[in-house]
């Protein structure tokens, strides 16, 4: 199960990639903004980071104007690796070398086609493991010092 939430300004874009999950049959839980009435993105980014670090759902998906206010919220979230991301490699490589379990998309930086490739990407790309995994510790740690 994928945890998904947007603020006004990637309402559009999350609906879009909604469309997108869908079609590819991939289950995922919306956890608003439901219109494009202004919604302040901390709200968000914390509620839909508490389906993953308590377990409810693997990753999830974030999305606001640039996707970066998103993303620094989140990454407060102990638990959470977030990567705001507007290329198709970089969100491929956040899944392969720090294990991001958050994608953040700008819905006024990234169009539909783009961003759903970069969903798709994310989902479906593991972990390498190996060497990157001690630098994940080392993230977990410096949380752990705070
Ligand atoms: C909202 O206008 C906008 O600031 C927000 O969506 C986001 O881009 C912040 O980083």
């Amino acid at each position: 199960m994928i945890a998904m939430g947007c603020d006004h300004g990637g309402f559009a874009l999350m609906q879009q990639v909604k469309a997108y999950l869908d079609e590819k049959g991939v289950a995922y839980t919306d956890l608003g903004c439901y219109s494009e009435a202004s919604v302040d993105y901390p709200d968000i980014a914390k509620k839909v980071c508490a389906e993953v670090v308590e377990g409810r759902c693997e990753k999830a998906l974030l999305f606001c104007g640039t996707g970066i206010g998103i993303s620094m919220a989140a990454n407060k979230v102990k638990g959470i690796r977030a990567a705001a991301c507007s290329d198709w490699f970089s969100a491929k490589f956040t899944r392969l070398h720090n294990d991001a379990n958050a994608l953040c998309l700008g819905g006024r930086v990234v169009g539909p086609g783009l961003a759903c490739e970069m969903v798709d990407v994310f989902l479906n790309t593991e972990f390498e493991g190996g060497r990157h995994q001690a630098r994940i510790d080392k993230i977990i740690a410096i949380e752990n010092e705070q």
